[in-house]
């Protein structure tokens, strides 16, 4: 598929109006996507879990404008609220997916959103938030051209997620979806694909506890640091080292090796880190209570035998994965050890899961 494979060639129909509503799930990557392109095109490929739990629910109540408007036409309520300031992110979003679907101009659209975790719970929403919207908007562009396959859904839907947030392509479906040009096949820059090969079953219901160990603002966005991979000294390495770990990850995956994807999970991780720290200007996003909780899941590991691992993305909160098989003994460490560097005690308990839904 290339990009102009999603500008519609036509649209005959005509629909007045209707809602619709999706549940869209956020994802954590075990590859991560750190520094891109023009047009959110990333500079490395990534895959990840798709969560199941946190998650997004949006719906978009559409009607037809008499005459094309000069800007784009919408409200937007946040918890049943109005939410001007979210507003500006919405329209950029609208305006880069215009090309790709020429009817927003003709609509006014309701959009009502909500998340599933706190809002200050320091959980990016910009991944379940961008993938739940880009649903809505393609539904609404199947009503129009109902000849469009479910493939061609799914894919479209993750490309224009893309555009509003990269890691938000990785949203649309389960429960492993990597995004980015590799060996792999099928694989795309442009959009996120349900990964092709075997997936053993100990990778089914995958537990992600997550940690908040700091629910206040990023002091650095990620905007800004996947631009700070532009001229940075370790950039090509990095990148090298991406395509090198999803390769290694396809036996992982085949096999079950919960030893090796604990060395790559990790890894990943603290490289994400690593990137930040030696950019210019450097940051740490990373709290003290972060490396009290990884120093703890290293101890736990060796002593019980476990195969619980860490992983983290842009911020100070630590995503604890494990098999379905050890959830017992895990939750009780959890509850005994780490609970006490969370703020004020909280964390969430979510897992792997199937991809967006429509409700
Ligand atoms: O989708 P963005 O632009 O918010 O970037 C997300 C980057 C990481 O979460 C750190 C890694 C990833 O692959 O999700």
């Amino acid at each position: 598929m290339k990009e102009q494979d999603f500008i519609p060639a036509h649209c005959d129909a005509v629909i007045e109006k209707g809602k619709v509503t999706y549940r869209s799930p956020s994802n954590i990557a075990l590859v991560k996507y750190w520094g891109k392109k023009e047009h959110q095109i990333p500079a490395n490929p990534s895959v990840s879990f798709t969560l199941d739990s946190c998650a997004t629910t949006t719906s978009i109540s559409y009607a037809r404008l008499d005459s094309k408007g000069d800007d784009y036409s919408f409200e937007l309520l946040f918890e049943g609220k109005p939410k001007e300031d979210f507003k500006p992110k919405i329209k950029i979003f609208l305006s880069r997916i215009e090309k790709y679907l020429p009817f927003i101009k003709q609509y006014h659209f309701i959009i009502e959103t909500s998340n599933s975790f706190p809002h200050s719970s320091g959980i990016a929403s910009s991944a379940s938030g961008m993938s739940a919207l880009a649903l809505c908007v393609m539904h609404i562009e199947k009503q129009l051209r109902p000849e469009m396959t479910t493939t061609f859904f799914n894919q479209k839907a993750s490309f224009l997620a893309r555009l509003g947030s990269g890691s938000a392509c990785r949203s649309v479906e389960g429960s492993l979806v990597q995004w980015g040009k590799h060996d792999t096949k099928g694989s795309s820059d442009l959009f996120g694909i349900k990964y092709p090969y075997k997936v053993h079953s100990i990778f089914q219901n995958y537990h992600d506890t997550i940690l908040l160990v700091d629910k206040g603002q990023k002091q650095v966005s990620s905007t800004v640091g996947h631009d700070l991979m532009h001229n940075h000294p370790f950039a090509e390495q990095r990148f090298a080292q991406a395509h090198q770990n999803l390769t290694e990850l396809k036996s992982v995956f085949e096999r079950g090796d919960l030893e090796v994807f604990i060395k790559i999970v990790e890894s990943e991780a603290l490289t994400l880190h690593a990137m930040m720290m030696t950019s210019m200007p450097y940051f740490i996003l990373m709290k003290p209570n972060t490396l009290e909780i990884i120093n703890k899941i290293w101890a736990f590991r060796e002593q019980s035998k476990t195969h619980l691992c860490f992983t983290l993305d842009a911020g100070a909160n630590v995503h604890v994965l494990y098999p379905e098989s050890e959830k017992v003994e895990v939750h009780e460490f959890i509850q005994n050890e780490l609970v006490r560097y969370c703020e004020n005690g909280q964390y969430i308990s979510d897992r792997t899961g199937s991809g967006a839904k429509r409700i």
